[in-house]
């Protein structure tokens, strides 16, 4: 198992490329399951999820190869089958093939995904949804299966507008007769990009990227080719890097509208920005000021940077809190960015930082995607050298960023790491 050794201390320069967005690729790479044929995918990034999501495919019957950021995958011979425990327990996201295969199929058997490292990940919304379309969802042996002869449009006011549950009903829909509403829908720019896609293919959609997304289902669907957009994540964990180490970083090729709440943010902290539509630069202070900030919905500030803001807390001048509204348990990294001396103290799903000039670099272990993210820049304004284990994490959603962030001047080194 790898992991990576960053020594703290050189402010971030330079300028790099976002990466094709993760989780716009996942239910991308879904939604053609509902229209046999060949398709290329452009911009795809290179991580394991991505992969991962191409294995379930591929378990369905699809067969794919990835060569570099262009990903093939033909689904002619994809017929009804299972999204097993095993994948679905390292990749929620897999729960997102089933509106495709139940449109597809008429049938689909998902695993429940249980719990993951920051709390319960439900799927409520996902059944429900398939429910009001006409399915007939039963648990069989910790799987859902969803069964439907037919599926019909359907109102559907989501309690929690989850990206998720959004993008697994949207899919349905294009295949059920009438017309489905969605009310409450998410409007993070995954759903939006999902949403253009399926009317490449040739699905009749409008509302996406606002509250309500109307679908007049039963359109002829055939493959259509897609660009994937850029990561919003990603573009935000490194502007994050730039303006906590006094650095001096620009992103190209990005979706500056897609960041927004982030680089208003950053400016109130006291940063320098410089934006048009896709490049943006960010100049971080000596250091950078405290703030309270609660994590929420889109256009909301994502919770996917909460980890991230709470290793530039750790070094902000004063006191700052900082609140999830979105997961409320995704706090694992604390205990871990406390052993690099960050002050933090916990109440619920508020946490309270008294930033240090410093912290001490030690060894520490990735819990999940975003909290290795954290770490790893809590590293780069740590004293001494900082051990980040367990960075499969970081690879689900996070391309070569070692590589990354050596090109923009921190030291920072991939290291195999012997086993128990
Ligand atoms: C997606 C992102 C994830 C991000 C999250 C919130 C992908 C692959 N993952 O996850 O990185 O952190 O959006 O922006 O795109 N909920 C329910 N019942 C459901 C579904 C969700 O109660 O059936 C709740 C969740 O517990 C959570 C909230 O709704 O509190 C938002 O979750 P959701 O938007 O569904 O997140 P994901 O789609 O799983």
């Amino acid at each position: 198992m790898d992991k990576i050794v960053v020594r703290g201390g050189r402010s971030l320069r330079g300028t790099i490329e976002a990466a094709g967005s993760k989780n716009a690729a996942l239910p991308i790479l879904t939604a053609a399951i509902l229209a046999p044929g060949e398709y290329r995918f452009t911009h795809v990034p290179l991580l394991r999820d991505v992969t991962t999501m191409a294995r379930l495919l591929e378990t369905l019957g699809a067969t794919f190869h990835q060569d570099g950021h262009v990903l093939h995958l033909d689904t002619s011979r994809v017929e009804a089958g299972e999204a097993p425990y095993d994948l679905v327990k390292t990749m929620r996201a897999s729960v997102y093939v089933l509106g495709p295969l139940l449109a597809r199929f008429g049938t689909a058997r998902v695993s429940l995904p249980g719990g993951c490292a920051w709390g319960p990940r439900p799927i409520d919304l996902h059944i429900k949804g398939m429910t009001a379309l006409g399915a007939e969802i039963t648990l069989e042996e910790g799987y859902v299966v969803a069964r439907a002869e037919k599926l019909t449009g359907a109102d559907i006011d989501l309690e929690i507008a989850s990206v998720g549950a959004t993008g697994n009903i949207l899919m349905a829909a294009v295949a059920a007769h009438g017309i489905t509403r969605i009310r409450n829908a998410a409007r993070e720019p995954e759903i939006p990009a999902l949403a253009e896609f399926l009317v490449a293919m040739g699905a009749r959609i409008e509302g996406a990227g606002t509250s309500e997304i109307t679908i007049e289902g039963g359109a002829p669907l055939k493959p259509a080719p897609c660009r994937i957009i850029p990561d919003r994540i990603e573009v935000g964990t490194y502007l994050i890097a730039g303006a906590m180490t006094a650095g001096d970083v620009t992103l190209t090729g990005c979706r500056t509208d897609h960041v927004g709440a982030l680089l208003v943010r950053l400016k109130q902290l006291g940063a320098r920005i410089e934006a048009d539509d896709t490049t943006i630069r960010v100049v971080g202070p000596e250091r950078l000021d405290s703030f309270e900030l609660r994590t929420d919905f889109y256009p909301g500030f994502p919770t996917d940077l909460q980890a991230q803001m709470m290793a530039l807390a750790a070094v902000a001048n004063g006191r700052s809190v900082l609140t999830d509204t979105v997961y409320t348990d995704r706090f694992t990294h604390v205990a871990e960015l406390q052993r690099l001396g960050a002050d933090i103290q916990m109440e619920r799903n508020v946490a309270v930082i008294n930033g240090a000039k410093r912290l001490s670099g030690a060894r520490v272990m990735a819990t999940d995607l975003r909290a290795s993210a954290a770490l790893i820049l809590a590293g780069l304004v740590a004293d001494g050298e900082t051990h980040v284990s367990r960075v499969y994490h970081i690879d689900r959603g996070y391309e070569r960023i070692e590589e990354r962030l050596t090109a923009l001047g921190a030291d920072v080194r991939r290291e195999a790491e012997p086993g128990p």
